[in-house]
């Protein structure tokens, strides 16, 4: 059975025995475990069929236990640290040797962040040890914001789930690595960008040139709803619709309403403001999947800033196995 709690020490006491409980952060809920019993971590990767390749994201309650996991930390990690966190920044550097490897994938790299939710860092105050915690959704799936997104997906299979109320970022940490003394960004979110930029420039991207993703958050499809999902432009949205005419459609909108008779409309911010879309994409995602629908289509973002974050995960999101091929050298390319 799965219950879900508000009570820190219930959960901290389940995960002291090597269980495998959610938590609240304030981007999306995580499925956690002590970093330190591999029992727990294999949990986790059992749990989410998650596959052993990709590692995982250290969770911290302050910037001091950055050294206990990590070891030559480039000042800049601090200075971004001290700017961000608690906050949606994600810092991937070179992991201490006590670290398990079964944690890292093998990587002699580690993925830590301080969350900024007042729950999740009580817990880990009292619980005095970090914690592992993926995105609390099977993998390749939408990730959850909201307690009762977890319990769809994993009631039964964990013993609890802490809520803490609906995420308020919504999408996943921004990660920042960095290779050759060089900033690299392994994945796009809602972490400020200006302060991002005064610290470290503007960090290159990942490039998926050998096309094996060094961050399997960038697999390109991800974050998928079991409905299909079709992207389209703000200005195509009518003619969109009349292709799909016959079909139950689910529709999410930037800001405007589209009134139209068969649809069910989701407007994710009336107000226009790209935080509030962030926070509320998963959950639209999630009720549009629940309702039976043939397809969702979603309305494309302005490509900067969050809005390059929403398009990153909406396209990833879109993605089938059809519309995708590998180029030559190894690359993903869209062909619809
Ligand atoms: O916002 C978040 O980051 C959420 C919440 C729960 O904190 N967690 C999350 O975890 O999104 P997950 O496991 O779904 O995504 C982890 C990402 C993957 O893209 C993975 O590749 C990357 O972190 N990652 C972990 N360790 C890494 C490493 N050593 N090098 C590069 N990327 C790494
Ligand atoms: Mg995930």
């Amino acid at each position: 059975m799965t219950q879900i709690i508000k009570d820190i020490e219930r959960a901290a006491e389940a995960l002291h025995r090597g269980a495998v409980v959610a938590i609240p952060t304030e981007t999306v809920y995580g499925l956690a475990g002590s970093i330190y019993s591999d029992e727990a971590i294999k949990k986790i990767y059992e749990v989410k069929q998650r596959p052993y390749s990709s590692p995982l994201i250290a969770h911290i309650p302050n910037i001091d236990v950055l050294s206990e996991l990590c070891s030559d930390i480039p000042q800049v990690a601090y200075d971004l640290a001290e700017a961000l966190w608690p906050g949606p920044l994600t810092l991937v550097l070179r992991k201490q040797k006590s670290v398990s490897g079964l944690f890292t994938s093998g990587n002699d790299t580690i993925a830590v962040r301080m969350p900024a939710h007042k729950l999740t860092l009580e817990l880990l105050q009292y619980l005095g040890e970090p914690l592992a915690a993926p995105s609390a959704n099977p993998f390749g799936q939408v990730s959850p914001t909201t307690a009762a997104h977890v319990y769809q997906y994993f009631k039964g299979q964990i013993p609890y789930i802490l809520n803490g109320g609906p995420c308020t970022v919504g999408i996943e940490s921004t990660i920042i690595g960095f290779e050759e003394g060089r900033p690299i960004l392994y994945r796009r979110g809602c972490a400020d960008e200006r302060i991002i930029s005064k610290i470290v420039g503007k960090p290159n991207e990942m490039l998926l040139s050998d096309g094996k993703s060094k961050a399997p958050g960038m697999l390109l499809r991800h974050y998928s709803p079991r409905t299909s999902l079709r992207l389209c432009e703000a200005n195509e949205i009518s003619v969109t619709l009349s292709e799909h005419a016959h079909l139950k459609t689910g529709l999410i909108t930037f800001s405007r309403a589209v009134a139209h008779p068969d649809v069910t409309n989701i407007v994710l911010s009336p107000e226009h403001c790209l935080e509030k879309a962030a926070a509320g994409l998963y959950a639209a995602l999630h009720e549009l999947d629940n309702k039976g629908l043939d397809i969702i289509i979603a309305e494309k973002f302005e490509n900067e800033g969050i809005g390059m974050a929403l398009n990153d995960r909406l396209i990833r999101a879109a993605a089938s196995h059809r519309d995708v091929k590998q180029n030559t050298s190894g690359v993903a390319e869209f062909i619809s």
